[in-house]
Order: C-alpha cells, then sequence, then structure tokens
C-alpha cells in the first residue's frame, strides 16, 4: 500500500501533483513518500510487538538522510555495511546502541569507527574477521559485542545476484563449522559473543525459506547453549519481497506471525534488517520524455533516465511499472523505453505496452524507492538525480541534482601533464 495515486488522471504522491515538482526541479528525479515510508514501518515493526525485538532498518536500501531520520524518528535501529553507513546513520540521529554492522569486508578504519561509536554490535562473516576485531578492541581497550553470520545454505529461490544463503556465496560462516568458530570466539578476550546472525537473500516471496534459516540457526542457539554460550540476540537479516508487478509477498504481519511461532520459548531479542519492504514501493523516480523513435523491428521511447539512474532493470533485468504522469488518451503500442547512455543494456523496460508517448511528457517508474538513487552511478558523466520527499501537502529537495563541478569534484591535473610554457 503506498500513497501514489492518480486524481483527475494526474499522478499525485500524496497530496503533491508530481508535474508540479517537475516544474521545479530537473528531471529525473526520485520521489519518496514520507507517509508511505512512516506506514510501512509502523506496519512491519508493529508486527513483531509481542516479542522483545529491534528492527534496523537496512540503510543500502536507501540512504537519504531525510529517509532514515524519519525511520530513526520511528524508533528504528540501522543495519549498515560501511563507515559511510555508519556515518549517514549518526548524522540523521541514529541510536548507535541500535546499530548493527554487518558486511564480509570489514576494514580496519571502518571497525574502529564503529567500536568508537560504540555500536550494538558487528555481524561478523570470517574467522580472520574475528581476530582483526579482537585485536582492534584490544588496542583500543574495549569489547567488542559480536555476532557470528551464519551461512544456512539455504535457496531463496530468488534472482541469483540477490542470493546470499547458499555455501557458494561468499556470505557468512558456514552453518557447519559455525559451532567451532564459536569456540574460537569464545578464547578471544576482547570480544562479548552476543547473538546469532543470518541473512538469506533480497526480495524473498515465499515464507518457508526464512523458516528452514531459522530452525537451523535454533539448533545452534540450543548446541551454543549447551557448551555455555548464551545468546541474547538473534538477527533474521532482512529480505522481505515487495509486489514490482504480480508477486505476491507475504504481508510483514505473515512473516511476523510465522517467526514468532518458531521463536516461542527463546529468551532473545529479535533483530530484523528490513530495507525493500520499508522504502521499495514509498519511491518512484519521474522521467521526461526526450525522443520517440521507430525501427524496423522496435519503438523507442527515449527518456532523460538512464542505467546510471536506475540499474535495476539493466542489472537484474528487473521489472518496474512505468506509468503515465498525465493520463493521455493516446493508444497503446510496444514499446521499449531506454536511457541516453550508449548501450544497448541501457534500458527501463522492454517490449512494454504503454500509451503512446510525446517527447516533453512525463513517466513515472514505481517502486523505485529501494535500490534506486543508492545504486545510481555517475557514467557518461551524468550528474546524479535529486530525491524529493513528499509530506502531505509539501515536498522537499532533500538531495540536490549534482552540477558540473560536482562531478569533477577532488580531479586534479598533475603538473606534468601541463603545456610547457614557452
Ligand atoms: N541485511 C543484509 C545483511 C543484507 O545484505 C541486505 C541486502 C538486507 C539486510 C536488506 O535486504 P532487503 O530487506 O532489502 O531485501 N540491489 C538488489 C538488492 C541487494 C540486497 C543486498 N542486501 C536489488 O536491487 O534487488
Amino acid at each position: 500500500m503506498h500513497y501514489f495515486h492518480y486524481k483527475n488522471k494526474e499522478l499525485f504522491c500524496e497530496e503533491v501533483p508530481l508535474r508540479a515538482i517537475a516544474r521545479r526541479v530537473e528531471t529525473p528525479f526520485y520521489v519518496y513518500s514520507y507517509r508511505t515510508l512512516k506506514r510501512h514501518f509502523k506496519a512491519f515493526d508493529s508486527a513483531f510487538a509481542q516479542a522483545p525485538h529491534l528492527t534496523c532498518y537496512s540503510v543500502k536500501a536507501n540512504s537519504n538522510l531525510a529517509v532514515l531520520r524519519a525511520f530513526f524518528n520511528l524508533g528504528a535501529g540501522a543495519d549498515i555495511v560501511s563507515g559511510g553507513e555508519l556515518m549517514r546513520a549518526l548524522n540523521a540521529g541514529a541510536d548507535p546502541r541500535k546499530i548493527v554492522f554487518s558486511g564480509v569486508g570489514k576494514k580496519k578504519e571502518e571497525i574502529e569507527y564503529a567500536l568508537d561509536s560504540d555500536i550494538l554490535l558487528f555481524n561478523v562473516e570470517s574467522s580472520q574477521e574475528l581476530k582483526i576485531i579482537n585485536l582492534i578492541a584490544r588496542k583500543a581497550g574495549k569489547v567488542a559485542r559480536i555476532a557470528l553470520r551464519i551461512n544456512p545454505d539455504i535457496d531463496p529461490s530468488t534472482h541469483p545476484y540477490i542470493t546470499t544463503g547458499l555455501n557458494e556465496n561468499k556470505f557468512g560462516i558456514d552453518i557447519k563449522t559455525s559451532l567451532q568458530q564459536y569456540r574460537e570466539a569464545r578464547k578471544l578476550k576482547n570480544l562479548e559473543i552476543v547473538g546469532v546472525d543470518c541473512h538469506i537473500g533480497s526480495q524473498l516471496t515465499d515464507i518457508a525459506p526464512f523458516i528452514d534459516a531459522l530452525r537451523s540457526i535454533k539448533d545452534l542457539i540450543f548446541q551454543l547453549k549447551k557448551e555455555g554460550i548464551n545468546i541474547s540476540y538473534l538477527d533474521l537479516g532482512g529480505g522481505l519481497g515487495i509486489t514490482y508487478s504480480e508477486e505476491t509477498p507475504p504481508h510483514p504481519k505473515q512473516y511476523a506471525r510465522a517467526l514468532l511461532k518458531e521463536l516461542k520459548g527463546m529468551k532473545c531479542t529479535l533483530i530484523l534488517e528490513p530495507g525493500r519492504v520499508l522504502t521499495g514501493n514509498a519511491g518512484i523516480i519521474v522521467t521526461r520524455v526526450l525522443y520517440t523513435k521507430k525501427s524496423e523491428k522496435k519503438n523507442f521511447v527515449i527518456v532523460d533516465a538512464g542505467m546510471n539512474d536506475l540499474i535495476r532493470p539493466s542489472l537484474y533485468g528487473a521489472f518496474q511499472e512505468i506509468v503515465p504522469v498525465k493520463i493521455s488518451r493516446a493508444r497503446e503500442i510496444v514499446v521499449d523505453v531506454v536511457g541516453p547512455i550508449c548501450e544497448t543494456g541501457d534500458f527501463l523496460a522492454r517490449d512494454r505496452r504503454l500509451p503512446r508517448f510525446r517527447p516533453g511528457e512525463f513517466l513515472a517508474v514505481m517502486s523505485s524507492g529501494a535500490y534506486g538513487f543508492v545504486m545510481s552511478s555517475n557514467y557518461n558523466s551524468r550528474a546524479r538525480a535529486a530525491e524529493v520527499m513528499v509530506s502531505g501537502k509539501d515536498f522537499y529537495v532533500v538531495r540536490e541534482h549534482e552540477s558540473y563541478e560536482d562531478l569533477i569534484r577532488g580531479e586534479s591535473i598533475p603538473e606534468f601533464l601541463n603545456p610547457k610554457r614557452r
């Protein structure tokens, strides 16, 4: 459920017509609905209300400061994977004791920064990382709270690029050796074992893989208990899918009910790391039609948003709905919606039945609030899009469209390349 809707054939975000934003902000631009973000967070978080839990929003899905602040105001914690995300989260007002740090490649400086910030825990992904965290904590005279990220070898049946819990993936510690790794971790004096963690993939539309993962982790927790290692946090990661087209993912309530049923009798705080389910359908990208053209085989709609702005269709072959910002009477034709980038893979939709568009019209690519702007780049030296947040009848530019100066910031031409003075 989101607050993008038509009124008099005109697409609105809450009470703001998108054309009103397009008059003020250069296209393409992202638009996030505050009311939708809030609704999604509350629906998710309240689904777990009966159990001690912490909803750590997965910052990677959409790390705009305003989006982060919106969630932190509602009591969210943060799931981060880099020093940059930690900086953003702290900057947006996150409570450090609600931050969990995941990722296979944490650098020394990032670990120091997180320790210094007194985050809740590190989700550790290898035995070498365990030792490094211990060493850094020792030098700092601190004790680092850790969980081991377990790879339970479960197939989440999602796109292979976003599957993370199979033993062929780089993530986590093989469940078969995990007990041994916990024993090793216990010997390290500057670590405090507090949890078990797992994240099996993203855009899951079925509950079964979550439950399978949870069952193997439960077994591990019981074994750990027998050895005197008490687990106070069980982090089940993120991954709950959304509807892009025909998918019918479970509602957070069903997801929570299924997990909580499995967890009965377990005395630990549940940590969840939702990303896409909170922001995905709370955002869109608005783009303008530049040209249309016809080849022998195809009709093309060339728009001003490219794969550098929204890479999901090119990278994963992902389907995202495209709708007109103003509904016209034009009849439908089958088109490829493509961007200005010099690559054949630069498309937003292929063979899509859409109304015949004219140059100057605006289109909205729906479900772009997660893994949209955050995955954008400056490829083809294109400035990145603005981000706008709508609340009720007001809108706010929460990130400016980049300028040409932004594009060359930090670059320099060494003296030896300068033409010699005569
Ligand atoms: N926790 C961990 C450790 C993760 O790696 C991820 C996502 C999440 C939580 C949040 O997952 P979510 O609830 O959003 O599914 N760029 C891809 C998705 C990559 C997901 C990476 N990890 C896409 O556009 O589909």
